[in-house]
Protein backbone atom coordinates (compact mmCIF):
# COMPACT_ATOMS: atom_id res chain seq x y z
CA UNK A 1 0.00 0.00 0.00
CA UNK A 2 1.29 3.26 -1.32
CA UNK A 3 1.66 5.50 1.86
CA UNK A 4 0.78 9.02 2.66
CA UNK A 5 2.95 11.84 3.09
CA UNK A 6 2.83 14.29 5.69
CA UNK A 7 4.70 17.49 5.74
CA UNK A 8 5.05 19.40 8.80
CA UNK A 9 7.65 21.95 9.93
CA UNK A 10 9.81 21.20 13.09
CA UNK A 11 9.24 22.73 16.40
CA UNK A 12 6.04 24.03 18.68
CA UNK A 13 3.45 22.70 16.28
CA UNK A 14 5.13 20.14 15.01
CA UNK A 15 5.32 18.51 18.83
CA UNK A 16 1.41 19.50 19.12
CA UNK A 17 0.69 17.75 15.92
CA UNK A 18 1.80 14.40 16.87
CA UNK A 19 -0.20 14.55 20.06
CA UNK A 20 -3.19 15.06 17.87
CA UNK A 21 -2.18 12.09 15.50
CA UNK A 22 -1.91 9.86 18.62
CA UNK A 23 -5.12 10.95 19.83
CA UNK A 24 -6.37 9.88 16.77
CA UNK A 25 -4.56 6.34 16.20
CA UNK A 26 -1.27 7.39 14.39
CA UNK A 27 1.63 7.16 16.19
CA UNK A 28 5.28 7.96 15.52
CA UNK A 29 6.92 5.79 18.32
CA UNK A 30 10.58 6.77 16.80
CA UNK A 31 10.19 10.25 17.21
CA UNK A 32 11.45 12.39 19.47
CA UNK A 33 12.25 16.64 19.00
CA UNK A 34 15.56 16.13 19.68
CA UNK A 35 16.25 14.09 16.49
CA UNK A 36 17.72 15.40 13.29
CA UNK A 37 16.38 13.03 11.44
CA UNK A 38 13.63 14.32 8.45
CA UNK A 39 11.37 11.34 7.73
CA UNK A 40 9.44 9.25 10.32
CA UNK A 41 7.55 6.57 9.56
CA UNK A 42 4.25 5.62 11.89
CA UNK A 43 3.88 2.14 13.28
CA UNK A 44 1.52 1.04 10.79
CA UNK A 45 3.93 1.90 8.16
CA UNK A 46 1.38 3.61 6.44
CA UNK A 47 2.40 7.21 6.97
CA UNK A 48 5.22 9.21 6.19
CA UNK A 49 5.92 12.21 8.52
CA UNK A 50 8.54 15.00 6.60
CA UNK A 51 9.83 17.83 7.97
CA UNK A 52 10.31 20.66 6.21
CA UNK A 53 10.53 24.55 7.00
CA UNK A 54 7.83 25.63 8.11
CA UNK A 55 7.08 28.38 5.05
CA UNK A 56 7.65 25.59 2.35
CA UNK A 57 4.95 23.06 3.55
CA UNK A 58 2.74 24.71 1.38
CA UNK A 59 5.39 24.15 -1.88
CA UNK A 60 5.64 20.60 -1.08
CA UNK A 61 2.03 20.02 -0.97
CA UNK A 62 0.64 22.44 -3.74
CA UNK A 63 3.62 20.22 -5.96
CA UNK A 64 2.78 17.20 -4.78
CA UNK A 65 5.91 15.86 -2.10
CA UNK A 66 3.50 16.03 -0.23
CA UNK A 67 -0.22 14.63 -0.26
CA UNK A 68 -1.01 16.67 3.20
CA UNK A 69 0.54 19.32 5.26
CA UNK A 70 0.34 20.52 8.70
CA UNK A 71 0.94 24.79 8.23
CA UNK A 72 -0.15 28.04 9.94
CA UNK A 73 -2.55 30.34 8.39
CA UNK A 74 -0.27 33.23 8.66
CA UNK A 75 1.58 31.05 5.73
CA UNK A 76 -1.38 30.46 3.66
CA UNK A 77 -2.73 34.00 3.69
CA UNK A 78 0.84 35.88 2.98
CA UNK A 79 1.76 33.34 0.46
CA UNK A 80 -1.27 31.35 -1.39
CA UNK A 81 -0.73 28.12 -3.11
CA UNK A 82 -3.32 26.00 -5.53
CA UNK A 83 -4.14 23.21 -2.43
CA UNK A 84 -7.01 22.76 -0.35
CA UNK A 85 -7.64 24.03 3.02
CA UNK A 86 -9.49 21.12 4.56
CA UNK A 87 -9.75 21.44 8.64
CA UNK A 88 -8.61 24.07 11.46
CA UNK A 89 -6.24 21.99 13.37
CA UNK A 90 -7.19 24.80 16.42
CA UNK A 91 -3.52 23.81 17.84
CA UNK A 92 -0.69 26.73 17.25
CA UNK A 93 -3.29 29.62 17.81
CA UNK A 94 -1.96 33.33 18.13
CA UNK A 95 -3.05 36.51 16.63
CA UNK A 96 -0.99 38.22 13.86
CA UNK A 97 -0.99 41.88 15.08
CA UNK A 98 0.02 45.33 14.05
CA UNK A 99 2.56 46.14 17.20
CA UNK A 100 5.04 49.01 18.42
CA UNK A 101 5.29 51.53 21.12
CA UNK A 102 2.38 52.58 22.94
CA UNK A 103 1.69 55.95 21.82
CA UNK A 104 2.38 55.34 18.13
CA UNK A 105 -0.57 56.73 16.20
CA UNK A 106 -0.71 55.06 12.54
CA UNK A 107 -3.17 57.61 10.95
CA UNK A 108 -0.54 60.58 11.61
CA UNK A 109 2.20 59.43 9.11
CA UNK A 110 1.42 60.41 5.63
CA UNK A 111 3.64 57.11 5.11
CA UNK A 112 3.92 54.24 7.90
CA UNK A 113 7.15 52.28 7.85
CA UNK A 114 6.12 48.69 8.88
CA UNK A 115 8.78 45.96 9.21
CA UNK A 116 7.57 42.47 8.85
CA UNK A 117 7.90 38.42 8.27
CA UNK A 118 4.77 39.28 6.43
CA UNK A 119 5.22 42.30 3.59
CA UNK A 120 2.10 41.29 1.57
CA UNK A 121 0.04 40.64 4.82
CA UNK A 122 1.17 44.01 6.30
CA UNK A 123 0.55 46.30 2.73
CA UNK A 124 -3.21 44.70 2.27
CA UNK A 125 -3.45 45.64 6.25
CA UNK A 126 -3.18 48.81 5.71
CA UNK A 127 -3.90 49.59 2.05
CA UNK A 128 -7.25 48.85 3.40
CA UNK A 129 -7.27 51.28 5.93
CA UNK A 130 -6.23 54.12 3.02
CA UNK A 131 -2.72 53.93 5.02
CA UNK A 132 0.42 54.35 2.63
CA UNK A 133 3.27 52.13 3.52
CA UNK A 134 7.08 51.53 3.22
CA UNK A 135 7.56 47.41 4.17
CA UNK A 136 10.74 46.45 5.39
CA UNK A 137 10.91 42.63 4.89
CA UNK A 138 12.90 40.99 8.15
CA UNK A 139 13.13 37.40 8.81
CA UNK A 140 13.18 37.50 12.24
CA UNK A 141 13.82 39.56 15.05
CA UNK A 142 11.20 41.94 14.09
CA UNK A 143 10.26 43.36 17.43
CA UNK A 144 13.75 44.88 17.14
CA UNK A 145 12.85 47.22 14.24
CA UNK A 146 11.00 49.98 16.17
CA UNK A 147 13.10 49.76 18.96
CA UNK A 148 16.32 50.97 17.21
CA UNK A 149 13.81 53.33 14.47
CA UNK A 150 14.03 51.32 11.57
CA UNK A 151 10.06 51.05 11.33
CA UNK A 152 7.35 52.97 13.01
CA UNK A 153 5.42 49.47 13.73
CA UNK A 154 5.70 45.91 12.96
CA UNK A 155 3.14 42.92 11.91
CA UNK A 156 4.24 39.84 13.44
CA UNK A 157 3.09 37.06 15.27
CA UNK A 158 1.27 37.27 18.97
CA UNK A 159 1.30 34.05 21.06
CA UNK A 160 2.23 34.66 24.17
CA UNK A 161 2.71 38.77 24.33
CA UNK A 162 5.80 38.09 26.20
CA UNK A 163 8.64 39.24 23.66
CA UNK A 164 6.05 42.49 23.09
CA UNK A 165 5.87 42.98 27.01
CA UNK A 166 9.81 42.08 27.38
CA UNK A 167 10.87 45.30 24.69
CA UNK A 168 8.44 47.76 25.44
CA UNK A 169 5.66 47.28 22.72
CA UNK A 170 2.03 46.53 23.01
CA UNK A 171 -0.62 45.56 20.36
CA UNK A 172 -2.01 48.52 18.04
CA UNK A 173 -4.56 46.50 16.33
CA UNK A 174 -5.01 42.70 15.23
CA UNK A 175 -4.80 41.89 11.65
CA UNK A 176 -6.44 38.07 11.46
CA UNK A 177 -6.47 35.32 13.69
CA UNK A 178 -4.25 32.10 13.13
CA UNK A 179 -3.75 27.92 13.53
CA UNK A 180 -2.92 25.84 12.10
CA UNK A 181 -4.74 24.08 9.14
CA UNK A 182 -5.05 21.01 7.02
CA UNK A 183 -4.12 21.11 3.50
CA UNK A 184 -4.10 18.69 0.92
CA UNK A 185 -2.64 18.33 -2.82
CA UNK A 186 -5.65 18.30 -4.86
CA UNK A 187 -4.36 15.43 -7.38
CA UNK A 188 -3.73 13.55 -4.05
CA UNK A 189 -7.15 14.00 -2.84
CA UNK A 190 -8.80 13.22 -6.55
CA UNK A 191 -6.67 9.87 -6.42
CA UNK A 192 -6.54 8.80 -2.72
CA UNK A 193 -9.99 10.23 -1.65
CA UNK A 194 -11.00 7.43 0.48
CA UNK A 195 -7.44 7.44 2.10
CA UNK A 196 -7.49 11.22 2.62
CA UNK A 197 -10.69 11.38 4.09
CA UNK A 198 -10.07 8.13 6.30
CA UNK A 199 -7.11 10.54 7.54
CA UNK A 200 -9.05 13.53 8.16
CA UNK A 201 -11.82 11.73 9.66
CA UNK A 202 -9.55 10.36 12.66
CA UNK A 203 -7.49 13.68 13.10
CA UNK A 204 -11.32 14.72 13.62
CA UNK A 205 -12.01 12.34 16.28
CA UNK A 206 -7.87 13.07 17.43
CA UNK A 207 -9.45 16.74 17.49
CA UNK A 208 -12.11 15.99 19.65
CA UNK A 209 -10.04 14.34 22.56
CA UNK A 210 -7.03 16.63 22.23
CA UNK A 211 -9.21 19.87 22.70
C1 LIG B 1 7.65 34.60 16.90
C2 LIG B 1 7.08 35.96 16.51
C3 LIG B 1 7.36 36.78 17.73
C4 LIG B 1 7.22 35.79 18.87
C5 LIG B 1 5.86 35.93 19.50
O1 LIG B 1 8.99 34.64 16.68
O2 LIG B 1 7.66 36.46 15.33
O3 LIG B 1 8.64 37.32 17.69
O4 LIG B 1 7.33 34.46 18.28
O5 LIG B 1 5.68 35.04 20.57
P1 LIG B 1 5.21 35.54 22.01
O6 LIG B 1 4.03 36.46 21.84
O7 LIG B 1 4.82 34.26 22.72
O8 LIG B 1 6.37 36.23 22.67
P2 LIG B 1 9.89 33.33 16.63
O9 LIG B 1 9.96 32.72 17.98
O10 LIG B 1 9.37 32.44 15.56
O11 LIG B 1 11.32 33.88 16.29
P3 LIG B 1 11.85 34.95 15.22
O12 LIG B 1 11.90 36.25 15.96
O13 LIG B 1 13.19 34.47 14.82
O14 LIG B 1 10.90 34.99 14.06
Amino acid sequence: MNCLTVAMGKGRIANQAIALLEEAGILFSDFTNKSRKLIFMDDSNSIKLIFVKAVDVPTYVERGAADIGVIGKDVLLEDPKDVYELLDLVIGKCKLSVAGYPETKLNELTQLTVASKYPKIAKLHFEQKGIRTNIIELNGSVELAPLIGLADCIVDIVETGTTLEENGLVVIEDVAEVSARLIVNKASFAIKTDRIQKFIADVKTGLEVYS
